[in-house]
């Protein structure tokens, strides 16, 4: 959701402005992904580093979650979207943490659109997350593969990322998803996330059509050729 301080900042707004705008944003781009047919959306929204922002911001922050997830959890649920999340919910404040795993539990049969919001979550603790799990279960050397370490990700069960769209021009992988996403395509547009709407996400996706994944192959070695 990057651009949102930035999206603020031009308009002389204050920087939680910025991010309610962001979350509003958010509401139209799930119903956006709805209606394009996407059955896994991923939202980095905030990342383990994140706590380091202003006492101020970060407080703001937890309470726009808390707040959507009053505001919205009937409307998405009616939509068959189901919430998952990716990261840690443990350092989440009690209150929260209760909501988002209500949130999870009552749309759990959903499967119109999974949504995974990424929140507290940072690749690298997800790896380390993963490999102290794997040890605790007395994983065998010969046994670690690909496949047993993504059964231990906060991502188990949902595939690879096909595309991922950065806002606001920003140029890095910022921890977001870093295993996963070996072989995603890359989205950058200048565009912050509060405007980030539904003819920008369009076309992100014509795009992504034009794109020749060979995932390290030849064009004519990938199925289909
Ligand atoms: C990135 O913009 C945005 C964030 C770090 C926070 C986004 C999170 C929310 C809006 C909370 C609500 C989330 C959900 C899922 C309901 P930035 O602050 O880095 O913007 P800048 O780069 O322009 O400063």
């Amino acid at each position: 959701m990057d651009g949102n301080g930035r999206w603020a900042q031009a308009r002389g707004l204050p920087r939680l402005a910025g991010h309610r705008a962001g979350t509003e944003n958010l509401r139209r781009v799930i119903t956006a992904s709805v209606e394009f047919g996407i059955q896994y959306l991923t939202i980095y929204a905030f990342s383990t580093e994140n706590w380091g922002r202003p006492q101020d911001e970060v407080q703001g922050l937890l309470h726009i979650v808390a707040d959507v997830i009053d505001r919205e959890l009937d409307e998405l649920n009616r939509q068959g979207v189901q919430l998952r999340h990716l990261g840690r919910l443990e350092k989440l404040p009690k209150n929260l943490r209760k909501k988002v795993l209500h949130a999870i539990e009552i749309t759990k049969n959903n499967d119109r659109l999974i949504l995974n919001i990424a929140f507290n979550y940072g690749g690298r603790d997800e790896i380390i997350y993963a490999v102290r799990r794997m040890i605790e279960d007395q994983v065998k050397p010969e046994e670690v593969t690909i496949e047993k370490v993504n059964q231990y990700l906060f991502t188990a069960g949902i595939p690879d990322p096909d595309l991922i769209i950065r806002t606001s021009g920003e140029m890095r992988t910022s921890n977001f998803l870093i295993w996963q996403a070996a072989y995603s395509e890359w989205y950058i547009t200048p565009c912050y996330w509060p405007d980030f709407d539904k003819e920008e996400y369009r076309k992100a996706l014509q795009a992504y059509e034009n794109r020749d994944r060979r995932f390290g192959r030849l064009s004519f070695q990938q199925e289909g050729n």
